[in-house]
């Protein structure tokens, strides 16, 4: 059987969501298990994310899929609903909605006995600045003032476009939020993603949100996760089918972009693009091999890829860490020109996935 395998461990993720709430002790944790839980397996992820005190996903399909594997925590929908016909979802599981234009708050309103008799939040989003979803400054304190009068219980809701950074608008936004905050009190409040609650250990207030985090990958470019102690939960593996040894001169793989400088010893591993690994990159790029980098040379192909294992003990059926422990995934991301959150969202269904390596 050909091995792509993508290895989930439990016991990181739970040490990665006891990080948070060391973190933010004061806060309720709302877990991101959106996109197939950041590409890990809902499944299992949530298995071991049954302490977290809530779930955040992007839609109703993401959401009743959790209420079907039988958890009852509450669930934030952080896009809301898309339609008025969504809202009979909501009810029957019981989901809460992010408000962030006029239409949803007349949906909610339309279904407010359901909804506040089940004892939902309402999550109201402010647009700080991100300039994706919300409520401008100028607009959100009559929406919220007009749900309260309706008998919901609000959560002001904010996301930074720049956390992970030092960036003029995160004052901006920061500013805007507190000052919403204020002329709407009593109020519950969330802001922060990983890169915040890292960042602004003042601003976690009732929820922290976190996502890439959880999984052990960095929302930071500057800092990587055994800097900020977190550990990574994806292993993603293959094997060696293949040992070619080539003369100097001699090139690898499609469109022999790889020459051989001097006689080389290259293994050809079970694993590509089908996959999802990343075909382009612009930096060197390694795998890792006993815990050893070893670099990837020549065109990544669809099913296969080729490392140089000339310094090496490398036979068939030896193991290939593509990312995990020892070649973290945001390294392997930085050198593709992308950041960890997308090779571990853009996996594909062909690799197996098992439980812990
Ligand atoms: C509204 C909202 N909150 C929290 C998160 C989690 O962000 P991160 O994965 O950077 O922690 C996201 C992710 O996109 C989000 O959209």
């Amino acid at each position: 059987m050909r091995q792509a395998t993508v290895y989930i461990d439990s016991s990181a993720l739970q040490y990665n969501l006891n990080r948070v709430k060391q973190l933010a002790p004061h806060s309720k944790i709302v877990s991101m298990v959106k996109a197939n839980a950041y590409g890990h397996g809902i499944k299992d992820c949530l298995a071991a994310l049954d302490r977290t005190d809530a779930f955040g996903v992007a839609c109703l399909e993401e959401a009743i899929e959790i209420r079907q594997l039988g958890y009852t925590q509450p669930i934030t929908l952080i896009e809301g609903v898309f339609s008025e016909d969504e809202m009979t979802h909501v009810i029957q599981y019981q989901l809460e909605c992010m408000v962030h234009h006029a239409q949803q708050v007349e949906w909610l309103i339309a279904h407010k006995n359901a909804y506040n008799a089940l004892g939902l939040k309402v999550w109201v989003k402010l647009n700080s600045g991100m300039n994706r979803l919300g409520f401008k400054i100028t607009e959100i304190i009559a929406v919220i003032q007009r749900l309260k009068a309706e008998g919901f219980s609000c959560v002001l809701a904010m996301h930074f476009a720049n956390a992970d950074a030092d960036h003029p608008l995160n004052e901006q936004q920061i500013d805007q939020f507190l000052q919403v905050k204020q002329a709407c009190e009593p109020i519950m409040a969330s802001c922060c993603n990983s890169a915040a609650i890292f960042k602004y250990p003042e601003l976690h207030f009732d929820f922290v949100r976190p996502g890439i985090m959880l999984y052990g990958a960095t929302p930071f470019a500057d800092k990587n996760v055994h800097t900020l102690d977190l550990k990574p939960v994806m292993t993603f593996s293959a094997e060696i089918i293949a040992l070619n040894h080539i003369q100097q001169g001699e090139h690898v793989g499609y469109g022999s972009s790889f020459t051989a400088t001097k006689n080389m010893k290259i293994a050809i591993v079970s694993v590509g693009y089908g996959d999802g690994y990343p075909r382009a990159y612009l930096k060197p790029n390694f795998v890792a091999i006993n815990q050893k980098l070893v670099p990837v040379v020549g065109r990544v192909s669809m099913d296969m890829l080729a490392i140089d294992v000339t310094d090496i003990e490398a036979e068939i059926g030896t193991r290939v860490e593509l990312w995990g422990k020892h070649r973290l995934v945001d390294d392997v991301a930085d050198a593709n020109g992308t950041i960890g959150y997308e090779l571990l969202c853009r996996l594909t269904q062909r690799p197996s996935r098992r439980k812990n390596p």
